[in-house]
């Protein structure tokens, strides 16, 4: 199984907040690494043969990749606009695979029941109609006017709304999640999932946020994001296999599921199959 294509990504290795000139021992794709920074401050990533690796600090983390990567780090936009606060998560370890985690979030169709009462409530149960593509020119999967009932749609939300949602895969382990902003109707919230893969079933979720609210302070926002990032680890942890399947009719599809039927495609496509379960064992 070639698995040229992922090596060349870019992914987060830790936070630009927490850099040690000692420097910290981490894995990518099952490669030891060590993520430090220099006497000027600037991160530095090396393998444990001493090759130092690709880097670019952007949206709070440090990225890096094992191989050449053909493409620049994706944009995020709303990273340079004025009035946004950054919220940096911090990182979740995941017992499964870092594809499986993107997956989730992509998912709607789990809030009434995994996330009760902050995301979803029922009878508000139903996956309305929304559309899903592959965006050819930017190669990235975009599911947009997806709507769905909150009770507690973000700390800065009172009440319930029914807020839209935009998701983007612009990689095969990260997800940009657009979403109604309730202080500011005309701007989108951003909410991030940058995933490292540690092993092929095994991943240090760093979720990054970037929001218009200037009530609720740094500690609650972290907390709400973590709150349901527990939630959902506790689903990911006994997803079996533990490999995401993309192969067709190894799961049964559902409407609720047509941005990860997408999502497998364009993972096929590309041969990003680290993390995946080709045939059935
Ligand atoms: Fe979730």
């Amino acid at each position: 199984m070639t698995m040229q294509a992922m090596i060349d990504e870019w992914y987060p290795v830790g936070l630009l907040s927490q850099l040690q000139p000692g420097g910290r021992k981490t894995a990518l794709m099952g490669a030891p690494i060590e993520v430090a920074c220099d006497a000027e401050g600037h991160a530095r990533v090396t393998a444990a043969d001493g090759r130092v690796l690709p880097v670019r600090a952007r949206y709070g983390h440090v990225w890096s990749s094992l191989g050449a990567p053909q493409k620049e780090l994706f944009p995020i936009p709303e990273a340079d606009q004025p009035g946004r606060r950054f919220v940096d998560v911090g990182v979740v370890r995941v017992r499964c695979s870092p594809l499986r985690t993107v997956e989730n979030f992509l998912d709607i169709a789990h809030f009434p029941f995994v996330h009760t009462d902050i995301l979803g409530a029922e009878p508000h149960t139903e996956v309305q109609n929304y559309k899903v593509e592959i965006r050819e020119d930017v190669d990235e999967v975009w599911a947009t006017q997806v709507k769905f009932y909150q009770p507690q749609a973000s700390k800065s939300a009172s009440g319930g709304i029914t807020t839209e949602y935009m998701y983007r895969v612009p990689a095969p382990t990260c997800s940009v999640l657009y979403k109604t902003c309730p202080p500011r109707p005309d701007e989108w919230d951003v909410i991030t999932l940058f995933v490292q893969p540690l092993s092929e079933d095994l991943c240090d979720v760093w979720p990054w946020m970037a929001l218009f609210d200037d009530e609720t302070s740094m500690t609650d926002l972290i907390h709400f994001q973590q709150t349901i990032f527990l939630q959902d680890r506790s689903i990911l942890e006994n997803q079996i296999p533990r490999r995401l399947p993309l192969d067709p009719g190894m799961e049964i599809p559902t409407r609720a599921d047509l941005t990860s039927i997408a999502y497998r495609r364009w993972l096929k496509r590309h041969d990003y199959t680290y993390g995946a379960q080709l045939v059935a064992q």
